[in-house]
């Protein structure tokens, strides 16, 4: 409820719970989103090698939920045609999906290439293309080749000269017709849930160092590719470049300048922790000196923060084009005060608690609750903090049980599509393009198929993985071709 209050006093203009009557630019790009290892599957065929999610599965199938796993998924490697044509039929113009690394690096080194795989991503570009939709092309969705993995994986700061490599390569032979590059998929969720956690491959749980250490070399191979793209492919190719960092937009708890400074906290150890090296110099400050002091009353005589050497922060600051940003869900967040000096942890650094707002709707997924106006909020966060010239919204959606009449999901998307558009009309954010998540349901990593984000439907059950349009699939295919959010929109 307090919530509420504080919105209606900053949020004049957008009336909470109105959906905007107005019509969305023309140069506004709706779109769709996926992943390789979630749709893909053809896991072992024509030469591709093993990734890192491939063997954590293949080893124990009690790491998934329903104990399933992403050999087949959605078999997009063979039914590419009906994606594109599912694409077509929405009638977007931007389809945002990933190349696997080890597909076409087996072992994710550069001496073995994979040219079934190279032909594979090729030939469905050109298609894309053909069908008048423009790729977004994220280039490391997660799907580490096992070779790097056992190398060291994200703790090694080798890693990012391979990721170098094998970006140069996909520069080379894809640059031509794709315009728009996404580096690394959500380092947060990769250094979190695969280091700190433990619940993703590499499965490790290192959550006082590790976690910091795998941001820092994420950070570094992001950057190793940007400037490849800039220094040898820009010239001629003319895309843009960036990476892609998912976060909650975080509520304080109550008015309190403590509940505020919780806020703050969380979205500096969410969002600012990778946006901040990229979009502004180095790691926030709030961060540095929080972990630096609790290192040291730990007994280090250095921070768990890997500090950035002079060389380092100079060449990741300023590597993005464009902003990608994840955005599902808000959270509210309370300052609680200084943990007591124990166990290193970054959850013990970050000094906070969160919930959700009561009066949030809740979907079938715990972590996921409707929080339209924070997409808003967001976008405003990080227009005027990042200045990052463009903003896409790379990943938006809802999880519901997977029956063809999702009401739930139409009112998610619609609600935060709308505030999407007041951000742009109201507020003067430049918002490029928006791509949904998912195209159709997916491999949801370890929830297997429990977790449904399509806006159309596949049976998994069938080996023809059958294709279906959801209710909010026809809804989303309405505004794409309306540009307007309800029946009507003012002319
Ligand atoms: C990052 O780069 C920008 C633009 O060149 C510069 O203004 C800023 O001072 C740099 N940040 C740091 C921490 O060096
Ligand atoms: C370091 O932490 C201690 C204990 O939480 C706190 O009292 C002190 O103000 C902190 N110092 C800095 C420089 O943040
Ligand atoms: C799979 O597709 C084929 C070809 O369209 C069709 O003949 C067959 O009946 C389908 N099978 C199932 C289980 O849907």
């Amino acid at each position: 409820m307090k919530v509420l209050v504080l919105l209606s006093v900053f949020w004049l203009p957008g009336i909470l719970g109105q959906i905007s009557n107005k019509k969305f630019p023309e140069s506004f790009q709706f779109g769709a989103a996926t992943a390789a290892y979630q749709i893909e599957g053809a896991w072992d065929e024509d030469g591709k090698g093993e990734s890192m999610w491939d063997r954590f599965i293949h080893e124990d199938p009690d790491r998934v939920k329903d104990r399933q796993n992403a050999d087949i998924a959605c078999d997009s490697y063979h039914k590419w045609r009906e994606d594109i044509e599912l694409l077509k039929e929405l009638g977007v113009t931007l389809y945002r999906f990933s190349v696997s690394w080890p597909r076409i690096l087996p072992n994710g080194t550069p001496n073995k290439i994979n040219q079934a795989g190279i032909d594979h991503y090729k030939t469905f570009i050109k298609a894309l293309k053909e069908a008048g939709i423009e790729p977004i092309v994220t280039l490391y969705h997660w799907d580490l080749p096992q070779h790097l993995l056992e190398l060291g994986g994200w703790l090694n700061e080798q890693i990012a000269d391979y990721f170098g490599e094998y970006a140069r390569i996909a520069f080379k032979n894809f640059g031509d017709d794709v315009k728009i590059w996404a580096t690394i998929n959500e380092p947060k969720s990769t250094c979190l849930i695969g280091y700190g956690a433990g619940d993703s491959p590499p499965g490790l749980k290192l959550v006082a160092d590790g976690v910091y250490q795998c941001a820092k070399v994420q950070l570094l191979a992001h950057a190793k590719a940007y400037h490849i793209y800039d220094d040898e492919f820009r010239a001629q190719q003319g895309g843009r470049i960036s990476l892609v960092l998912d976060t909650t937009y975080n509520e304080p708890a109550s008015d309190s300048d403590a509940d505020k400074f919780g806020a703050e906290l969380e979205t500096e150890f969410n969002l600012g922790w990778y946006a901040n090296p990229v979009y502004i110099g180095d790691w926030p400050e709030l961060m540095k000196t929080r972990i630096a002091n609790r290192s040291r009353q730990e007994g280090y005589s250095f921070s768990r923060l890997p500090e950035f050497t002079a060389e380092q922060l100079k060449y990741v600051n300023g590597t993005f084009d464009y902003f990608g940003l994840n955005m599902y869900t808000g959270l509210t967040a309370q300052y609680t005060g200084e943990f007591d000096i124990g166990e290193p942890n970054y959850y013990l650094d970050k000094g906070t608690s969160t919930s959700h707002g009561a009066d949030w709707t809740p979907s079938t997924v715990s972590w996921l609750y409707s929080y339209p106006v924070g997409m808003r909020k967001l976008l405003n966060l990080v227009w005027n903090k990042y200045n990052p010239g463009t903003i896409y919204v790379t990943e938006n959606g809802w999880a519901s049980d997977g029956s063809l009449n999702d009401q739930g999901r139409i009112d998610y998307l619609q609600a935060y599509l709308s505030n999407l558009l007041d951000a742009i009309l109201e507020d003067g954010v430049n918002v490029a393009g928006y791509t949904t998540w998912s195209l159709m349901d997916n491999f949801e990593w370890t929830e297997g198929y429990t977790q449904k984000f399509g806006i159309i439907h596949v049976d998994f059950d069938s080996p023809n993985r059958t294709r279906t349009f959801k209710e909010s699939g026809r809804w989303y295919q309405k505004v794409v071709a309306t540009r307007c959010l309800i029946d009507s929109c003012d002319e």
